[in-house]
């Protein structure tokens, strides 16, 4: 696990979006896999920027994002489906088609896990995956005691998670307790992996990740067994590693 430490989120967002277009460059049909959460829209305006300044295309490019909520249509404002279209898909030359997000709104979420599973290996793997981390020290919507092996999956919340996302909620809005999410055997199946994090709030989750025992109490520290993991931080991250 290489750790780069940077003055600020900024820096974190400028250096993990150059991984992601060089990337790209050297392969143009790169399998993505993407993250939501705060931490990762500053990485997404700067490929932006890329792509705007002929720098980078995504047209041969596909996607998998790490999660969904489940109940949630990719139509609805607080989707991830919806997220990734603002934040990123609306605003460069990718094929929709060829983005996935697992599906909220599925009739069978069972079956929609493991068709997810399917079409990751369909794809021929994801190639570089980006994550964020959760103050538990979550990786997609995988909580602490998630199995190291797990798959996609459906996954209950913790009330921490709960908390943490329920700024992005209306007061009178309804918020998932469940997700669909790739699980940290998926995740562990990329061949590449970029980790942000920023801000001092994450820097618990970050010495757990780092220094801690690799244990499914932070299942983050499941990417010490990742040979190609990149953890790219803030000072503020950093300041207890
Ligand atoms: C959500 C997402 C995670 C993300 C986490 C932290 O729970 N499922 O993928 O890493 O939030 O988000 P933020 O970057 O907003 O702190």
């Amino acid at each position: 696990m290489k750790v780069v430490i940077l003055n600020n989120a900024a820096e974190v967002a400028a250096y993990g979006a150059q991984i992601f277009v060089k990337h790209i460059n050297a392969k143009p049909t790169a399998v993505l896999g993407l993250a939501t959460g705060s931490t990762p829209v500053a990485l997404y305006k700067e490929l932006i920027a890329a792509y705007q300044q002929g720098q980078v295309s995504f047209k041969h490019v596909s996607t998998f994002n790490l999660d969904e909520y489940l109940g949630l249509s990719g139509s609805h404002p607080q989707s991830y489906r919806h997220f990734m279209n603002g934040q990123l898909f609306d605003h460069v030359d990718i094929n929709k088609a060829n983005t996935a997000v697992p599906a909220g709104d599925a009739a069978n979420p069972l079956e929609a896990c493991a068709a997810y599973e399917a079409a990751i290996v369909a794809k021929g793997g994801v190639d570089i995956q980006l994550l964020g981390i959760g103050r538990n020290g979550h990786i997609g919507f995988n909580e602490p005691s998630s199995s190291l092996r797990s798959r996609t999956r459906v996954k209950t919340l913790t009330r921490a998670t709960i908390d943490d996302n329920a700024r992005f909620f209306g007061p009178d809005e309804f918020q998932p307790h469940l997700s669909l999410t790739m699980g940290i055997g998926t995740i562990l199946e990329s061949k590449k992996i970029v980790l942000l994090a920023t801000g001092e709030s994450k820097a618990d989750a970050i010495k757990a990740t780092v220094e801690g025992p690799l244990s499914a109490s932070c299942p983050a520290s499941a990417l010490q067994w990742h040979e190609q993991t990149v953890l790219i931080v803030d000072e503020a991250a950093a300041s207890k590693l």
